[in-house]
């Protein structure tokens, strides 16, 4: 039993080639969210890992700066994931084996991002409509490192055109070492309820480790989704906005620290590799969802919206923390 203070035990340990998991929890890629201290806080309050947010394998070719700035590892990161997306095999397998990746561990790809600039390009959910290309795109990456690629994809296109359990075996036979599947279409987006059963059936239609996605936030969802499903771990998302401390809560086990320590701790991870005037802009819609929800929260929102210094935004929320 590894889930020693939680009311279900769970006796088995994710393993992706030698890598191995040990609570089988990761903090999900999210676009403009999954900073480098957002993901040590995550870490430190029980998530295995976190994947970086998707990088374009064209935009890192040219080398773009902002790109590469998010490209950074924090300090508590023992398995180092990052997801890159595009849909040119020759770009993916050669920025897989250049510099800018060597750091990491894992490289995953995207091919379940629904957002319309993406998918126009023939990029993220868009190549669950083009097997062969995606097929093409994986053997091109696992051909060209050693280290283990993955894939993350969801249930399929539209309700139509649901072909997860297709879409993992050819992942597998690509060489693919790893797979995460949301269980929502492309074009639910994030709406809807997320479907188990898909999440079920494609981990009986394959030999190698299955992350399930969706929905998760609490103790019992977890629970369901491993017991449901048997997924050899989940990730988490949205449910880490505003509390990316979540992990310790899905675990039961105690957070590392406050609330506010917490929040402290991102804003001085993100101090180590940014710019202040970087960090108060990207901050404040952390802020926003950090202070959601607690009764003086308006007049702080105002507060925190004109603040130019992260020492003026720390001073602003730290009220809300204390009174409660
Ligand atoms: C703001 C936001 C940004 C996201 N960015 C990415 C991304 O860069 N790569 C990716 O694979 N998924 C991305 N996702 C999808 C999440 O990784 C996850 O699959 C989805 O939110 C479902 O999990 P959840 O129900 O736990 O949130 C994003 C989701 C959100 C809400």
């Amino acid at each position: 039993m590894f889930y020693k203070n939680h009311d279900f035990s769970y006796n088995k340990i994710m393993k992706i080639e030698n890598i191995e998991f040990k609570n089988n929890l990761i903090l999900a890629p999210m676009a403009g969210v999954t900073d480098v201290g957002f993901k040590y806080v995550a870490i430190n309050n029980g998530a295995d890992c976190a994947v970086s947010e998707m990088v374009s394998a064209k935009a890192l070719k040219y080398n773009n700066k902002k790109t590469l700035d998010l490209l950074c590892t924090a300090p508590n990161e023992k398995i180092k994931i990052v997801q890159i997306f595009g849909s040119d095999p020759k770009i993916m397998a050669s920025i897989i084996k250049s510099k800018h990746l060597k750091d990491f561990d894992i490289i995953d790809i995207n091919m379940g991002c629904p957002a319309p600039k993406i998918v126009k390009n023939g990029e993220g959910c868009a190549l669950m409509k083009n097997i062969k290309l995606a097929e093409e795109i994986i053997t091109a990456c696992v051909n060209a490192t050693a280290k283990p690629i993955t894939v993350k994809f969801r249930s399929g296109w539209d309700d139509e055109s649901v072909n997860a359990v297709e879409f993992a075996k050819m992942c597998e036979r690509a060489g693919a070492k790893a797979i995460t599947i949301h269980g929502r279409t492309r074009e639910q987006f994030y709406g809807g309820c997320v479907n188990l059963d898909i999440i079920k059936q494609v981990k009986q239609a394959v030999n190698i480790p299955v992350i399930g996605n969706g929905d998760v936030y609490d103790s019992d969802s977890f629970k369901h989704m491993m017991e449901y499903t048997n997924c050899d771990a989940v990730m988490v998302g949205r449910a880490t906005l505003g509390k990316p401390w979540v992990f310790a809560e899905i675990l039961n086990i105690k957070k590392n620290a406050s609330d506010f320590e917490n929040i402290c701790d991102h804003i001085n991870i993100l101090s180590k590799y940014y710019p202040e005037n970087f960090i108060v802009k990207h901050m404040r819609k952390h802020m926003l969802w950090y202070i959601k929800g607690f009764r003086n929260a308006n007049a702080v929102k105002a507060k925190v919206s004109v603040c130019n210094k992260v020492e003026d935004m720390i001073n602003a929320v730290r009220p809300l923390f204390m009174e409660n």
